[in-house]
């Protein structure tokens, strides 16, 4: 079969299409025949070697590339999955020899949910692993009253909204003015375009600062700026936590795979409260192309691989 690794770290050339075998699945896992595979940020940083630089991802001979993957149960093994069933996964190893952007990927079966009805696989791809980073860093505060979303037109950050607003918090999204209109329709209250000063303007907005923030934009600590002392901050990435200064607990996420709240989140995709949005499809083939894409900026959506 075919699948994207690489083997030294550098740009998008260094994205191999290769033969690999078949992988076969050991105790409780599955194989999936891979129908769509999103193309994530983790994904350009694990094939730069800025991961590896950062001693998140170990050395390896070979690495493969992908996380998110939506397709089809090929091999059920011992578990309670059925061959042929529609799937989402979550590969959340980051040093594996074979990723999502491959024709077939073995997962634990507790990082597979059934996929979203009604929704096509290439859609469905892009829900796991940014939905459940949202979801988790969700699950690491505690206000029920207002809380910060930068980059909420993300991937991450649009999720996010959309889950907050379900939790029924008032939500502040931080986005380009470009976006407003759509995160406000995730779910945002309020909104203050990205740029200087956004403690100042946040504070205009909420007086004495948000209960809480999620930084998916890693502005750190700007973002920290516009949170009431006692408040609480989650950071998105390694060296992206700001010091926790006016009592702030300051705590970052760390996606972990977890098919029961995927199910979850499945459920909630298919019934509107999550937006699966795809900023385009290219063939496995040219990975490369869609990491240039994604490096560019710009991008509403994922961008998603198809074998
Ligand atoms: N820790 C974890 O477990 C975990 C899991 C998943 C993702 N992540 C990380 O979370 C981050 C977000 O991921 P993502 O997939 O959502 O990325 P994304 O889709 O590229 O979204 C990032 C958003 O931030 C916006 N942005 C950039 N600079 C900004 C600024 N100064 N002010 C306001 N908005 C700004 C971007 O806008 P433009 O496109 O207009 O620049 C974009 O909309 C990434 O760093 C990713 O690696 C961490």
């Amino acid at each position: 079969m075919r699948a994207v690794v690489v083997r030294r770290f550098g740009g998008p050339e260094v994205l191999e299409f290769a033969e690999v075998p078949v992988p076969e699945p050991g105790p409780g896992q599955v194989r999936i025949r891979v129908a769509a595979a999103a193309v994530n940020p983790v994904d350009l940083a694990t094939r730069s070697g800025v991961l590896s630089a950062a001693g998140v991802v170990p050395a390896r001979a070979v690495l493969g590339l992908g996380w998110d993957v939506a397709g089809s149960i090929d091999d059920a093994g011992d578990t309670g999955f059925r061959a042929g069933e529609a799937v989402v996964g979550l590969r959340d190893r980051i040093a594996t020899p074979l990723g999502a952007y491959a024709e077939r990927i073995v997962l634990d079966a507790s990082a597979v949910a059934p996929a979203p009805v009604g929704v096509s696989a290439v859609e469905a791809a892009t829900l796991p692993l940014n939905a459940l980073t949202a979801a988790q860093a969700l699950d690491l505060v505690e206000t029920t009253g207002t809380v910060l979303v930068t980059g909420a037109a993300g991937a991450v950050g649009g999720y996010a909204v959309a889950l907050a607003h379900a939790r029924k918090l008032r939500v502040v999204a931080v986005a380009s003015e470009a976006d407003e209109a759509q995160v406000r329709a995730f779910g945002a209250d309020e909104f203050v375009p990205r740029g200087p000063s956004l403690g100042d303007r946040v504070r205009a907005v909420v007086p004495g600062g948000v209960d809480a923030a999620l930084d998916t934009a890693l502005l750190g600590l700007d973002a920290l700026d516009a949170v009431r002392g006692g408040g609480e901050f989650v950071a998105f990435a390694a060296g992206a936590a700001p010091i926790p200064l006016r009592g702030i607990r300051v705590r970052t996420v760390w996606i972990r795979a977890d098919g029961g709240r995927l199910a979850e989140l499945a459920r909630l995709a298919e019934n509107g409260t999550l937006p699966l949005r795809v900023a385009g499809t290219l063939p496995l083939a040219e990975a490369g192309a869609a990491h240039e894409r994604l490096a560019a900026g710009g991008l509403r959506g994922r961008l998603v691989l198809t074998p």
